[in-house]
């Protein structure tokens, strides 16, 4: 058995080392791509990433409970638009409605997505866009999410073609809080999204001291209740006081 095994793997090494070797441009192009942009701090202060990470947690409240257990909310807004309080114009929100709604993949961010692409294109509505310029809107706004996107919503924002991608909580900080997760981080689908052509910017761990706290309650019966909410007795879920 030895001797054709060993035929095998020289067989085996020369394929390697003709496919690495003699790469065309004698480098790999994708690693060259690999640079996540990020966005420009100075024209969007920190203080105004904290106060629509806020507004991502508090959709929570106005569009389920301020507890729910699946707690992920996301909101899309137009930091182009600095009318009124110079803070941006919130399009739409969305949090995670899968036993709401039956639909297993309508987390937070895909539901935020939906929602938008029905409000820019509600022919009632204020924006009245065609289907192909509700896509291209896409390019201008940016996703606020309070915990990191799974591999699927991270592919949907890049598929979806936001300028600016921004979340709380890591899927780290999931995992050890006992949530089940595909182990695939937002920063790996976006590394590897660069092909698409467009740019949407990363920006990570913004607020966690505030989202957190709505991620860790489910799996440790001491961890305290989000705000506006409060465990019936020791050990039971938290629920809307
Ligand atoms: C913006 O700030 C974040 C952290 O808050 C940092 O990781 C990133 O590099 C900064 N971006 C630029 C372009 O300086
Ligand atoms: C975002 O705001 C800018 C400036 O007001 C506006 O020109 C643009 O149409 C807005 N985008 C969307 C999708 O509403
Ligand atoms: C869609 O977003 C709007 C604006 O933020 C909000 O009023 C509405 O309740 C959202 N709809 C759903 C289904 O989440
Ligand atoms: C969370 O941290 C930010 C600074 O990053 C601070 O402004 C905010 O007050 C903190 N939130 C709470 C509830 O302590
Ligand atoms: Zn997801």
């Amino acid at each position: 058995m030895l001797y054709p095994l060993s035929i095998l793997s020289i067989l085996l090494l020369a394929l390697i080392h003709l496919t690495n070797g003699h790469s065309p441009h004698g480098h790999s192009p994708k690693k060259v791509q690999r640079v996540l942009s990020t966005p420009d701090n100075a024209s969007i202060p920190l203080s105004t990433r904290a106060y629509w990470m806020r507004k991502a947690n508090a959709a929570l409240g106005e569009l389920a409970s301020p507890c729910p257990f699946a707690a992920f909310g996301t909101v899309i807004v137009n930091h182009t638009d600095v009318s009124g309080d110079g803070l941006g114009k919130l399009i739409c929100m969305g949090v995670n409605s899968r036993t709401t709604t039956g639909n297993p993949i309508s987390h937070g961010e895909i539901a935020a997505i939906n929602n938008c692409t029905q409000i820019l294109t509600d022919v009632n509505g204020p924006y009245k866009l065609s289907g192909s310029s509700a896509i291209a809107a896409f390019a201008s706004l940016s996703l606020y999410t309070n915990a990191e996107s799974c591999p699927m919503c991270a592919s949907a924002i890049r598929w979806s073609g936001f300028k600016e991608y921004i979340f709380g909580t890591t899927i780290e900080t999931l995992v050890d809080q006992g949530w089940g997760q595909i182990d695939i981080s937002s920063k790996e689908v976006f590394e590897e999204s660069l092909g698409l052509g467009t740019a949407t910017s990363y920006l990570g761990g913004i607020l966690t001291n505030e989202t957190d706290p709505y991620f860790a309650w489910q799996f440790d019966t001491d961890s305290p209740c989000p705000v506006g909410c409060e465990r019936a007795s020791a050990g039971s879920s938290c629920a809307a006081s």
